[in-house]
């Protein structure tokens, strides 16, 4: 069932560009969408989405994209806050839901709270026979196959195409966007796939890293814009399998108080393609830097060039579309998680008290 690999989570990683190739191939066609009828944004005012773990990582994600290239308000909730807040939602606006597994408890309670109060329920899951998929009013499914490692890899790519898809969409019925546009849009995530595999390429280079982090206590991620979520994403996926104590900060918020804890035994994983952010990162970078902490720079050949100068390791990523950067850098991050893990030897699919679908709060 690995075919060939020695985890499900390796497995689950190298599928990412067959799978997300699929899921677009399922949603839009000759450069036009083909979402199902339900999913019309006119006199929506407002999008509220609501998940778990890495599934809301997705969703914060997705918040800049709609906001963006859609001009729609959109607020993001941890769905065991979400569900017991109680917070007043809009007859107009459309609440989504986002689930691997579609039968996380906390993120059902939120849907069912949400029933009748919002135009619509949207979910976007990966199994589709799920109780959040049957409560939804549109279930779009995610197609990244089934997913075993505790782990969520190729569901956090596929559920971050499918909301970009729905942005779209989004941008669409608002005027925000031309055919055109969507199709240039369109156009940029058919780029993934091979960009991808040239990302999962990296994985002997970000192995011999690894091998560094796997010493470390304490590992910061660090991001702008929707490279934030990535940075919590790539955290969370670190602390999940390798145990070792991570976290995720927006770049700006280093001096707000995480650089106290920056020496010489902190790596600091910057996130940075050398997109419109990327001064802004690197100058919180070179903050980490004169504090003697150690930094690996995950950037494009143009960032590592202006910026790689002192820096404790760099990894160049192949160029991509700005926009797209969050779904691209989630595979250096997985694959970070995963090493980490095998160099410490931690039990990498079936990791110490998770288990893969949370059906109790
Ligand atoms: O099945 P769901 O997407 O609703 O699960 C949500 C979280 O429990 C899940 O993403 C969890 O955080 C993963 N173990 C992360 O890798």
């Amino acid at each position: 069932e690995k075919a060939g690999y020695k985890h499900f989570m390796a497995k689950e990683i190298a599928e990412q560009p067959v799978v997300l190739a699929d899921a677009l191939k399922h949603y839009s066609r000759d450069g036009a969408l083909t979402l199902p009828e339900g999913v019309d944004f006119t006199g929506v005012d407002r999008v509220t989405m609501v998940a778990c773990g890495t599934a809301n990582y997705a969703c914060q994600v997705a918040k800049y994209w709609f906001e963006q290239i859609a001009g729609l308000p959109c607020d993001v909730d941890i769905a065991s806050e979400f569900r017991y807040r109680e917070p007043p939602l809009s007859d107009r606006s459309w609440a989504v839901f986002v689930s691997q597994s579609g039968e996380t408890a906390d993120t059902l309670a939120a849907l069912r709270y949400a029933r009748d109060k919002v135009a619509r329920i949207v979910s976007v899951v990966n199994v589709t026979t799920s109780s959040i998929a049957r409560e939804s009013d549109v279930s779009l499914p995610i197609l990244a196959g089934v997913e075993v490692g505790v782990a969520s890899t190729k569901a956090f790519t596929c559920q971050l195409s499918v909301l970009m898809l729905l942005a779209i969409k989004a941008g669409l019925d608002r005027g925000r966007l031309t055919e055109e546009d969507a199709k240039a849009h369109l156009a940029d995530l058919a780029l993934l796939p091979g960009l991808m595999n040239h990302a999962l390429g990296l994985a002997a280079e970000i192995s011999g890293i690894a091998e560094k982090l796997a010493e470390a206590q304490d590992i910061l991620f660090l991001g702008r814009g929707a490279m934030f979520p990535l940075a919590l994403e790539g955290a969370l996926k670190l602390k999940e399998i390798s145990y070792i104590h991570a976290e995720g900060y927006a770049s700006g918020e280093l001096k707000h108080g995480p650089i106290a804890l920056i020496d010489n035994r902190v790596p600091v994983i910057v996130l940075a393609p050398h997109d419109a952010l990327f001064e802004k990162t690197v100058s919180n970078m070179q903050e980490v830097m004169a504090r003697n902490g150690q930094v690996l720079l995950i950037s494009d050949g143009e960032g590592i060039r202006v910026a790689g100068h002192g820096c404790w390791k760099t990894l160049a990523m192949p160029d991509v579309p700005d926009r797209l950067a969050p779904i691209l850098y989630a595979i250096p991050a997985q694959l970070l998680a995963y090493h980490t893990a095998i160099a410490k030897g931690t039990d990498v699919d079936q990791p110490r008290n998770l288990a893969k679908s949370v059906t109790v709060e």
